[in-house]
């Protein structure tokens, strides 16, 4: 088979469609973002990329701090208008009925309707082209308590998040197996007879990435 090659492009897919919360008080606001992502796992970071030309990029700078609402499919339709509409112009809040409560580090608000919020403060921004990448440090994190068992462990299994692939939505929802499934002896281990662990991979949890 064939394949066809293109000039460099953003083809990364999919990316999860995340609604970011921004700005304090009356100044509060929503933002659809894609572009984010994990920076690091230990300290614990991440990123968003937003055009400079985004209200919410203001407010970003301003307060120094983000919050990074994961959505559940269920809210596909909440999350592209929060992506299309201005908080220049629209209490995007207010409009769609999605809830603003305090978050417990930091001074932006964090959507209640969402199962789990990471809570970021910005220690650094990089200009790279049409988007200003905020790199942050995640002080902390809410959850829903439907998604935490008796043991303290998270089932994010239990919602189907969001995610976007070339200018559409889908959702996540078929588990496949835990990671370290190619090792495992049975019908989904395939490569556990040939697999020889790398030595920084072996005794590590599964969010030891
Ligand atoms: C699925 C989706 C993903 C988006 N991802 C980004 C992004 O990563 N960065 C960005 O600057 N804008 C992104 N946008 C566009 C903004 O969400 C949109 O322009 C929004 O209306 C800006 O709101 P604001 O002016 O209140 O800040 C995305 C929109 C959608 C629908």
């Amino acid at each position: 088979m064939g394949r066809i090659s293109w000039k460099g492009s953003v083809l990364l897919a999919p990316v999860p469609s995340v609604m970011v919360t921004c700005g304090k008080g009356e100044e509060a606001n929503i933002i659809t973002i894609g572009w984010c992502g994990v920076a690091s796992s230990k300290p614990p970071r991440v990123y968003i990329s937003v055009r400079p030309e985004r209200h919410s990029y203001k407010l970003i700078e301003e307060t120094g701090e983000f919050v990074i609402n994961l959505t559940p499919s269920s809210m596909v339709e909440v999350c592209d208008y929060v992506g299309t509409v201005t908080g220049r112009c629209v209490n995007k809040a207010e409009k769609t009925g999605l809830t603003l409560i305090p978050s417990d580090s930091v001074g932006v608000p964090t959507i209640e309707q969402c199962p789990l919020a990471l809570e970021c403060r910005v220690f650094q921004k990089l200009s790279l082209g049409s988007h200003d990448m905020f790199l942050a440090d995640v002080v902390s994190v809410s959850v829903d308590e439907d998604l935490v068992d008796k043991d303290g462990k998270l089932h994010l299994d239990r919602v189907n998040l969001l995610v976007y692939s070339h200018g559409e939505y889908f959702e996540t929802g078929k588990k496949l197996g835990p990671i370290g499934t190619s090792m495992q002896k049975g019908k989904r281990g395939k490569y556990a007879k040939i697999g020889v662990r790398a030595p920084e991979n072996q005794n590590k949890g599964r969010n030891r990435r």
